[in-house]
């Protein structure tokens, strides 16, 4: 019998979990001090101890899924850096370095930069402006990049030479979504050579040359409700089974259950107040032994 049930049984067999490396920061300074983005309202009071409760169970999720989590030391008067995407990009155990857009954010650079050499990781000094992995992901072979709010044309093309990689440039237009990881979520970080992985996106974060592009490489690809992606619900991280979303995600939550994937939800509603969430606070690891 082939209901839609059966199939979807059979889909999340087949799904696999990949142990994941990720770089994570105590919100320990955590607070709106300045607003760089349209969340951000520094008339509104934050509470750091609920941002270190929440960041906390993330952080515990993690961990017992299996994978491994590096800190990097919180920086005082620098409430942002728990966003540590935007600390770097990562693959092949070389550490492109960010540039932060906004001279708030400047001061972290060299505090990631320093990590990364003394964690062994090949460190490449940046020329362009770019926030690391906030911008850049890696779906199979190729980098998206996005570009419009913090990450420059120019270090797109320096992100292709520094990784010998094909790069997707994608221009973001609606200001919510400032980082290409609050618009574009990766589903499968790890893919056989030459596969597609699947993503989920917001159409309306790209403009009609990027939501053309996302259609004819990713066919198959998971569109969000702009319900879901106003909650942040594409700010998540997937380790090719598990997803970790935020709980206001609901129609993203049950897309995922439809194509076999195990949504977890954690919620970070105190670091939304900064404009960032789940895959906000995570940057990824990635050496040389992973594929
Ligand atoms: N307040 C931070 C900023 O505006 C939030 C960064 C969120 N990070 C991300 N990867 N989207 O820079």
């Amino acid at each position: 019998m082939s209901t839609p049930e059966t199939t979807t049984a059979r889909t999340a067999a087949q799904r696999t979990a990949h142990r994941r490396r990720y770089l994570m920061c105590r919100p320990e300074h955590f607070t709106v001090s300045y607003t760089i983005n349209p969340w951000m309202e520094p008339a509104r009071p934050t509470d750091t101890a609920r941002a270190l409760a929440q960041w906390q169970t993330l952080y515990d999720l993690y961990r017992e899924l299996g994978h491994e989590v590096e800190l990097i030391e919180p920086l005082a008067g620098y409430p942002d850096m728990v966003y540590t995407a935007n600390g770097g990009f990562v693959i092949d155990g070389r550490a492109y370095v960010p540039k932060f857009r906004f001279v708030e954010r400047a001061g972290e650079a060299p505090a990631f930069a320093e990590w990364f050499r003394a964690a062994g990781f090949d460190t490449v000094e940046p020329h362009e402006v770019n926030e690391g992995e906030g911008d850049f992901l890696l779906a199979g072979d190729t980098i998206l990049a996005g570009s419009g709010f913090r990450s420059t044309d120019h270090s797109h093309r320096e992100v292709g030479e520094v990784f010998g990689r094909e790069v997707v440039s994608l221009k973001l237009v609606d200001p919510r979504f400032y980082h290409l990881d609050t618009a574009l979520t990766v589903l499968d970080p790890v893919v056989a050579p030459g596969q597609t992985p699947g993503i989920a996106y917001l159409p309306g974060a790209f403009d009609a040359a990027g939501r053309a592009i996302l259609e004819e490489r990713f066919p198959d690809a998971i569109r969000v409700a702009e319900a879901d992606g106003a909650v942040f619900g594409l700010n998540s991280a997937s380790d090719g089974c598990n997803v970790i979303i935020s709980p206001r995600a609901t129609g993203f939550e049950a897309q995922l259950r439809e194509r076999g994937y195990n949504p977890i939800m954690i919620d970070l509603s105190e670091l939304l107040l900064g404009g960032g969430g789940i895959k906000c606070c995570t940057l990824e690891l990635r050496g040389t032994e992973q594929a």
